[in-house]
């Protein structure tokens, strides 16, 4: 845990020119990726950041996960991955676990299906823009 704190502290210094070039709708959650993310899923999503020298396991391709999930972007569980409800591996895994980090601006939304959720405006201001970068 206090090495993703460090990852993040150290990603929260990456410069926005890392950002892709192309227009999204969803700046703040584009803002989000870049500072919190793209150190090791890749500018793009792609899998493929600077911070992927330095774990011992393969950091997924974000823009395939509707692909991998048969199709559909599978909204609430990326949500509870982001947040931290779900454990990627356990909690103190390789992927750090933002709730704790995006304090402080709980929301409720409606999930696809309806479901209510109870997350971070962060959390689904990202996990929105990952959905609009799935191929
Ligand atoms: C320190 C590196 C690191 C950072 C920073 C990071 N991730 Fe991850 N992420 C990973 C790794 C590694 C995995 C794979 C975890 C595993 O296999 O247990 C992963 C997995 C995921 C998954 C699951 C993908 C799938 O298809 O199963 C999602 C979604 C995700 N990350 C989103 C994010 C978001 C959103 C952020 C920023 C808010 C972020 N990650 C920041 C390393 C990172």
């Amino acid at each position: 845990m206090r090495r993703a704190a460090l990852v993040l502290v150290c990603l929260a210094a990456l410069p926005a020119t890392v950002l892709p070039a192309t227009a999204q709708e969803n700046v703040a959650g584009r803002e989000i990726f870049v500072g919190a993310c793209a150190g090791c899923h890749g500018a793009e999503g792609t899998g493929d950041g600077p911070m992927t020298e330095l774990l011992t396991v393969p950091v997924p391709d974000l823009t395939g996960i509707a692909e991998r999930d048969g199709g559909t972007f599978p909204w609430l569980k990326i949500v509870h991955m982001v947040d931290g409800r779900t454990g990627l591996r356990g909690h103190g895994g390789p992927m750090p676990i933002f709730g704790a980090v995006f304090t402080g601006d709980a929301v409720a939304a409606d999930g696809p299906q309806g479901t209510p959720v109870i997350t971070s405006q962060r959390v689904l201001d990202v996990v929105d823009y990952l959905m609009s970068i799935q191929r």
